[in-house]
C-alpha cells in the first residue's frame, strides 16, 4: 500500500547534473523574466496522478486541470513546462520543493494553515469539498454511517485529516488510484476523497454516498521565501481570470456533475 515515493529521485539526479554544469554556483536558471527556476529555460512542476480532473494520464502524457494552469505561468514566463511525478506526501510537507526536485507543486492542493508553514501558496484557484465514494446499493451515506466501518482515506491529503478528526477507522492508500482499487477489490467499504475527483468513477458500481462540506481552497505551492516566482503565478492566476482563460480550463476539465 505505501510505496516509498522513489519517483523524485530522477528529478533530483537532473538537478544535480544541471547545477554541475554550470560555470560557477551563482549562475541560477531563470526565466526570460528574471524568475529563478531550478532548471534553465522551463518550468518544472511536480504533481500526483491520478487525481482526474486535475492531473491524470492520457496514455503517456499528463493533462489535466492544473496542467493546463501551470502551463498558463510557464508561458508567461516564456518557458517549456515540465512535470515530474511526484507522491503526494512530498509535495503537500515542502519536501519535494526544499530537495530542489521543482520550483512549483500544483497537485489539487488544499490551502491549510499547516502547509502555510512549509511551502508557500498562491492566492486560491479552485473550491473543494470531501465526499464518500461506495459500491451502489450500500447504506453507506453518511459521517453516522461510517461507525464501525473501515474508509480507504489518500495518505497525507485533507481527506485523511477529515476521517481522523470525525473518529474514523481508516486505511491510508499512497494515490487514488490504489484507493479506487481497494474498494473495487472490496478491501474497503467506502474511501474519502476530494468529491470533484470522485465524480469520474461514479458509474454502474459506484455512486457518492454523501458530500462533507469543508470548504477547501486549492493554491499552487512554491518553497518558502520564492516570491519571485509566488508573484508570476499569481500574476498568472489574475490574467488568466480576468481573460476568460480561467473558464475555458474549467470547461473543458470540470463537468457540472463532477463539480
Ligand atoms: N485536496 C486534498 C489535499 O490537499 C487532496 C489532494 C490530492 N491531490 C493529488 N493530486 N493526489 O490534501
Amino acid at each position: 500500500m505505501r510505496r516509498s515515493s522513489s519517483l523524485a529521485l530522477p528529478a533530483l539526479a537532473v538537478a544535480a547534473l544541471t547545477l554541475a554544469g554550470c560555470s560557477s554556483a551563482s549562475s541560477e536558471a531563470t526565466s526570460e523574466s528574471g524568475v529563478p527556476l531550478i532548471a534553465e529555460g522551463k518550468l518544472t512542476v511536480c504533481t500526483n496522478p491520478p487525481y482526474e480532473p486535475f492531473e491524470f494520464k492520457e496514455g503517456d502524457q499528463i493533462v489535466g486541470l492544473d496542467i493546463d494552469i501551470v502551463q498558463e505561468v510557464a508561458n508567461d514566463l516564456g518557458v517549456d513546462l515540465a512535470l515530474v511525478e511526484t507522491g503526494f506526501d512530498g509535495i503537500q510537507s515542502g519536501a519535494a520543493l526544499n530537495a530542489g526536485s521543482c520550483d512549483l507543486v500544483a497537485s489539487g492542493i488544499t490551502i491549510t494553515e499547516e502547509r502555510e508553514g512549509k511551502l508557500d501558496f498562491s492566492d486560491p484557484y479552485f473550491d473543494a469539498n470531501q465526499g464518500l465514494l461506495v459500491p451502489a446499493g450500500s447504506s453507506l451515506d453518511s459521517l453516522e454511517s461510517l461507525a464501525g466501518v473501515t474508509v480507504g482515506v489518500q495518505q497525507a491529503t485533507t481527506g485523511e485529516t477529515f476521517a481522523a478528526d470525525n473518529g474514523l477507522t481508516s486505511v491510508q492508500f499512497e494515490d487514488l488510484g490504489l484507493q479506487i482499487q481497494a474498494l473495487k477489490n472490496g478491501q474497503v467499504e467506502a474511501i474519502i476523497n476530494d468529491i470533484a475527483v470522485l465524480g469520474p468513477y461514479v458509474n454502474d458500481s459506484f455512486v457518492i454516498g454523501t458530500q462533507f462540506e469543508t470548504g477547501e481552497q486549492y493554491g499552487l505551492g512554491v518553497k518558502t521565501g520564492n516570491t519571485a516566482l509566488l508573484d508570476a503565478v499569481n500574476g498568472t492566476l489574475e490574467r488568466i481570470a480576468t481573460d476568460g482563460t480561467y473558464d475555458e480550463i474549467y470547461a473543458r476539465w470540470i463537468t457540472p456533475a463532477a463539480s
